[in-house]
């Protein structure tokens, strides 16, 4: 039995999500009843992981429509503008954030003649849809990407790219959980991912609920596991995929990545259409997020560190290209 959760929905005209801060401890749920809280959640992480971001944006974004006390379109048009820039501000890595947004951009011009209470209902009907798209694709994805893994096989995944961190399912996890549904016995490594324990708190919560077996391990107990020959296969997530294919993801997935080559084991990236930017010819070009240093100094709102170290919290690197295929070749 697999147990669904709900990362985020559409209720009366209010957007709800899971705090994640707050996972694994307290299952609460935050009501955002305007644009200006959707962008707060995304920055506090309430709601974190690149398609969940994305799905956020769109709905923060059908939000204003529906909000808007103006007279004329213009007027409208003017605020969206706005609006969309600093919706846009909230996160840089994820490509989807972006993406959603200029998706939600198209049913405005699209509709250059409605009125603002007309596109309340399309913005609304459009972030509906990306949410469902978003499902079916980690579900597809799940379908075709269990068949790479075999019954008893031992997963390493980091950071969370389960339901929580998409609009359900998952990528990485939800072709973990699809293995599950068809019987093979599967298990996972999950990392606990430091500093701001992704894995430790989310992943490990989410298969718990989905019957999975579950082993959290410190970040650096990884390179160990690989060379031991424990792990079967590495699957991670994405928050950006370039046009050549290098993938930026949470950071400490760029040194899994080297070090499944050196041991020959399967990495693997599970990342919908949305997180590929066409835009960027390489992983280089991808915005990098720094994060406040006090999430490193501290752990669980304390402090480990001396006052007065510096710190520096670099969250996503690239795992270029050459690491992926070279891993997919000696796979084949
Ligand atoms: O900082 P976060 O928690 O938003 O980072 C999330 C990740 O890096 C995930 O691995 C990635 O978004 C894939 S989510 C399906």
């Amino acid at each position: 039995m697999t147990a669904e959760i709900k990362t985020i929905a559409w209720e009366d005209g209010r957007v709800v999500m899971i705090d994640q801060r707050k996972l694994p401890r307290r299952e609460v749920y935050v009501v955002c009843r305007d644009y200006k809280q959707v962008i707060a959640a995304i920055k506090k992480m309430v709601i974190r992981g690149a398609p969940a971001i994305g799905i956020a944006a769109a709905m923060g974004l059908a939000l204003v429509a529906g909000k808007f006390r103006g007279k004329s379109r213009k007027d409208f048009d003017r605020k969206w503008a706005v609006m969309c820039r600093e919706m846009a501000a909230a996160r840089p890595t994820a490509v989807n954030l972006f993406w959603a947004i200029e998706r939600m951009n198209g049913v405005v011009k699209q509709s250059s003649s409605a009125g603002p209470d007309e596109l309340a209902g399309l913005l609304h009907k459009e972030a509906e849809t990306i949410l469902a798209e978003d499902v079916a694709a980690n579900r597809r994805m799940g379908a075709f990407g269990q068949k790479l893994l075999a019954d008893g096989d031992v997963v390493l995944t980091h950071c969370n790219a389960g339901a929580l961190a998409t609009g359900g399912y998952g990528t990485a996890l939800g072709v973990i959980r699809a293995a599950h549904e068809a019987g093979k016995k599967v298990s996972v490594f999950a990392d606990e991912t430091r500093p701001f324990l992704q894995g430790a708190r989310l992943t490990a919560w989410e298969l718990q609920k989905c019957d999975i077996p579950v082993t959290l391990i410190s970040d650096n107990a990884a390179g160990h596991l690989l060379k031991t020959g424990k792990i079967n296969a590495v699957i991670v997530g994405a928050d950006r995929i370039a046009a050549n294919g290098d993938v930026a993801n949470k950071i400490g997935t760029y040194s899994l990545s080297v070090l499944a080559r050196e041991n020959g084991v399967p990495f693997y990236v599970a990342a919908p259409e949305s997180t590929i930017d066409r835009t960027l010819s390489e992983g280089y070009k991808i915005p990098i997020e720094e994060r406040s240093p006090d999430e490193v100094t501290h752990c669980g709102g304390r402090r480990i560190a001396p006052e007065g170290v510096s710190a520096l919290n670099v969250a996503f690197d690239v795992t270029p290209k050459p690491t992926l295929r070279l891993l997919s070749r000696k796979r084949g």
